[in-house]
């Protein structure tokens, strides 16, 4: 009877140590991860503060990160447009960035924005923000539905580019959309469709490249033109960058 005592306290001892175990183990990866959520945020705050100081923005940005751009890309996509100068800047989905671009071109005293923009309502509004920032005349916002598009035998649904001015020879590509839901490798299509109007010694920016989709995209664009040299740069949600050679 003793026997049978001691043993069942033996086994509840053993399982309450198990589970004290378990939650000092979970205590330390709540740790681990709260110190790395104020890493990234406090990154991300930096890079935001850089934003408004380098820019001289006299009004405030709509929200950055989640559906938007986030405070680093955009950073990285400021100081790469002051330092180039682009004549013509092509975006692949408008919002923040066509602001953080505008803003770039309206410093430089040269270039222009070509954002492209499937859906008429976030067009009206990223339109709203540019007249509120006084931008409207450095970045056009083109209404450019998806559409069927037949490349190597598949259907992409991806930008009209009709309203794309004709002859464009883009200095800098931005893509950040169309949104990943559209299909499997939605943003693949920018290659085929506007790589061969880049100028020599063009880039092209891409948002969101640390996701398995975008990753893919790269390496099918790498393998479809070798010729781009390849970089990346360290963002919270990854940027690829293509340089065409000169
Ligand atoms: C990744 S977002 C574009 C972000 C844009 N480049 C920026 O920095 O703000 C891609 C597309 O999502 C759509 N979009 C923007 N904000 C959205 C929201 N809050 N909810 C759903 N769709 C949104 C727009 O049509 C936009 O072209």
């Amino acid at each position: 009877m003793s026997l049978i005592f001691h043993s069942l306290i033996l086994l509840v001892l053993c399982y309450t140590l198990h589970k004290l175990r378990q939650a000092h183990l979970l205590l330390f990866d709540l740790r681990d991860q709260s110190h790395q959520d104020n890493t990234g945020l406090f990154r991300q705050l930096e890079a935001l503060q850089g934003l408004y100081v380098e820019l001289d923005l006299k009004a405030s940005l709509p929200p950055t990160r989640g559906w938007a751009a986030s405070p680093d890309f955009l950073l990285e996509l400021a100081r790469h447009a002051r330092a180039a100068r682009p004549g013509v800047v092509v975006e692949c989905s408008s919002g923040t960035s066509t602001l953080v671009l505008a803003r770039c071109m309206q410093l430089n005293g040269a270039g222009k924005v070509y954002s492209l923009e499937h859906d008429p309502h976030y067009a009206a509004q990223t339109r709203q923000q540019l007249r509120r920032h006084g931008l409207q005349d450095w970045a056009e916002v083109l209404d450019a539905a998806l559409r069927p598009h037949t490349l190597a035998g598949e259907n992409w649904p991806w930008y009209d580019l009709s309203a794309l001015p004709s002859g464009l020879g883009i200095d800098l590509l931005v893509i950040d959309g169309p949104p990943q839901a559209t299909r499997a490798l939605a943003r693949y299509p920018a290659g085929p469709l506007l790589f061969l109007h880049l100028n020599p010694g063009a880039q092209i920016f891409l948002d969101d490249a640390g996701r398995d989709d975008e990753q893919a995209i790269v390496a099918r664009w790498r393998q479809e033109f070798p010729l781009l040299a390849h970089a990346t740069r360290v963002c919270e949600k990854g940027c690829a960058v293509l340089t065409k050679p000169t």
